[in-house]
């Protein structure tokens, strides 16, 4: 099986999210592959609720990593997993950029979300600079060694591990499958660096432009255990289109979907 995330970002009222788990799940008759959604936070408990026992689980998109605390405007695991999220994406670029987080700062965040029940999806990835300046490796080393600092192998399995290179992200322009395997390769061998035989057991994604398009090509590289979708995830027909294709499954779906 491979994992498939969409990453809805600062998209969808919950009246919105309501319809889309009403379209996609008529898309996706059958389906028995765990579906990960990371929602905005005011959606978690609806979405929770509506899909309790079905295959579709949801998660939030950033935490605190305090367990409680005069933090004005921030929000704690406890109160995510209080309204039904299981994952939380930690280390995404855009946290990274725009809010200035460090790696020390996500791996707090990772250690509080171990410790308290939440399923971390911790997103790596170098910039186009990076990559043109031959930093690519070093970087990659930097993010998961930092972020997982001070994290027990027993502890680590739990986590997804998610490569998405910023100049891919949101972009149009995904990343080669070459390229892909070469920073899962280095993912893959930090991982062992750090946690020995049990990194086997950390899926590694790929995020970044992924589309229907691109989805079989992308599937199909041994190295990648699964897809972290942010703009395609946003329609409901294409966001099926995409979990069907990684599921080698029939598609029918016309209407509204790329
Ligand atoms: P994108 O976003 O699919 O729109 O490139 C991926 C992500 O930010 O996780």
């Amino acid at each position: 099986m491979k994992r498939i995330i969409a990453n809805w970002k600062m998209y969808k009222t919950i009246e919105e999210s309501l319809h889309y788990i009403q379209a996609l799940t008529s898309l996706l008759q059958e389906n028995e592959d765990p579906i990960y959604l990371a929602v905005p936070f005011t959606a978690i408990q609806p979405l929770a609720f509506a899909t309790k026992k079905s295959y579709i689980v949801i998660g939030a998109q950033n935490m605190n990593d305090a367990e409680e605390g005069a933090f004005t405007g921030e929000i704690a695991a406890r109160m995510l997993t209080e309204v039904g999220a299981r994952f939380v994406i930690l280390g995404h670029s855009e946290r990274r950029r725009y809010f200035q987080e460090t790696d020390a700062f996500i791996n707090r965040k990772i250690q509080r979300a171990l410790t308290d029940g939440l399923q971390p999806i911790f997103c790596i990835g170098e910039s186009q600079i990076e990559r043109e300046e031959g930093r690519t490796e070093k970087v990659l080393r930097r993010q998961i060694k930092e972020g997982l600092a001070e994290i027990a192998a027993e502890q680590a399995e739990d986590l997804i591990l998610a490569y998405e290179p910023i100049w891919a992200v949101g972009s149009s322009h995904p990343a080669t499958p070459e390229i892909i395997e070469e920073a899962h390769q280095i993912c893959r061998k930090t991982l062992q660096d750090l946690f020995g035989n049990e990194a086997a057991k950390i899926e590694i994604l790929y995020g970044g432009s992924v589309t229907p398009q691109n989805t079989p090509e992308l599937i199909s590289q041994p190295s990648i255990d699964g897809l972290l979708v942010g703009g395609a995830s946003l329609s409901p027909e294409t966001f099926a289109k995409i979990v069907l294709l990684a599921q080698n499954r029939k598609i029918n779906i016309s209407s509204g979907s790329s």
